[in-house]
């Protein structure tokens, strides 16, 4: 959302003209902050670990203690990419191994500047996607019509297919998971995660490894701890997880806050849960809607009709004529199964892999994840 979508720029420039100029052209704009410029490279490291930009421009001719090369070195360390800052004389190119995303060679116009600054952020979105875990946000524009226990299977379902799987437990205020995994309450959760520079080496001692197989990132253990966590937090954990994990699964909740909506904006599939309920059907309309005006295509969105056997007098015509489209799946009611499962915390499909609900659920993972991966881990 807006303001996620503004880029943090950190400045390294020891020629005070240079560094005014810069600042000129970015005072004509909002696309950039500039978080600060520095003078003396040997601050850099420390100043970008405080400030966590998205950008760091450097002057590859760096005078002082410490030089540009060495400056950008010490950063491509930290994964923080460089946009360098060149005359004709001293040519450079870009080199990411290296750090170096872009080249910046005087003089350039407002516009070379941020353009090549957003180039810088587009290719690290882009690569972020590539090649990286599938995210499934399970929603529903109403409480209580199975999300947790449907996110929960499905991502053990996941895991069963073959594929590495977290489940992120996105209703902060009340993290449901924590009861139905029923995990002790010094558990860590999502708060545990360092907010500067999150590493791949600090996930493991905030996740829940779950015996069902698959790890879960839990919600605070607090309801009132739920507001520590911003947008940006998760879209750093999200990035991070991607890299990691196959598949990420997010239990969500049916208020579209900013948080709820980070989740929704950064998943590939959004599994709409609807029930033959009229309250349920009439929101689902609603937040469809809002899903179109957000810009999300029609195909992100698919829709599973929980309890699907016990439809309460609603037609299933009726249903798909309201929603406009056929839902894509579905799962059957089975009370006794499910509700004891979950007071045990134990995932149903597990728990009785033969019964039509797990078997609903499995159907449901396999289409959302591919059978040809299916196939590859069924090989492994
Ligand atoms: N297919 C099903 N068959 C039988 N019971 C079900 C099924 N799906 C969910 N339930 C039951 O419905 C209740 C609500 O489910 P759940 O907590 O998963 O919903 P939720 O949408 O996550 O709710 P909330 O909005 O509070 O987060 C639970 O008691 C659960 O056991
Ligand atoms: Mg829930």
């Amino acid at each position: 959302m807006a303001t996620s979508e503004q880029i943090r720029l950190l400045i390294v420039e020891d020629v005070p003209q240079v560094a005014q100029y810069i600042r000129g052209l970015l005072n004509a704009q909002t696309q950039i902050k500039l978080l600060d410029v520095l003078t003396d490279g040997s601050k850099a490291v420390a100043q970008a670990q405080q400030l966590r930009p998205d950008v760091v421009l450097v002057d590859h001719l760096l005078q002082g203690r410490m030089k540009g090369p060495a400056v950008i070195e010490q950063l491509r360390a930290l994964e923080v990419p460089v946009v360098a800052l060149t005359v004709p004389q001293n040519p450079l190119r870009p080199d990411p191994a290296k750090g170096i995303f872009a080249v910046l060679s005087m003089p350039f116009s407002g516009y070379d500047l941020i353009t090549r600054i957003g180039e810088v952020q587009q290719m690290l979105r882009a690569t972020d996607r590539l090649g990286s875990a599938r995210l499934v946000a399970v929603y529903a524009a109403k409480g209580g019509v199975g999300k947790t226990t449907i996110a929960f299977n499905l991502a053990v379902a996941a895991g069963q297919l073959g594929f590495r799987t977290v489940l992120i437990d996105g209703s902060l205020q009340f993290g449901d998971l924590r009861s139905l995994v029923k995990v002790p309450l010094d558990a860590p959760s999502l708060l545990d995660l360092p907010t500067d520079r999150i590493q791949e080496s600090d996930l493991a001692d905030v996740l829940w490894r779950d015996p069902s197989g698959i790890d879960l990132l839990l919600a605070p253990p607090r309801v009132e701890m739920a507001e520590m966590v911003t947008v940006r937090d998760i879209d750093k954990i999200l990035s991070l997880l991607r890299r990691v994990y196959e598949v990420i699964v997010v239990d969500t909740t049916a208020v579209l806050s900013e948080i709820t909506l980070s989740f929704l904006d950064a998943s590939d599939t959004i599994v709409n849960v609807v029930t033959y309920d009229s309250t349920t059907i009439h929101n689902t309309i609603a937040v469809a809607d809002t899903f179109r005006s957000i810009g999300y295509p029609a195909s992100k969105v698919r829709y599973l009709v929980n309890r699907a056997d016990s439809s309460g007098g609603i037609a299933a015509e009726d249903l798909a004529r309201t929603l406009g489209r056929v839902p894509e799946y579905s799962v059957v009611s089975d009370g006794r199964l499910v509700v004891q499962s979950n007071n045990e915390g134990l995932p149903f499909v597990l728990a009785n892999p033969s019964a039509q609900v797990s078997q609903d659920i499995v159907r449901t993972a396999t289409d959302l994840l591919g059978a040809g991966r299916v196939a590859a881990a069924a090989r492994r």
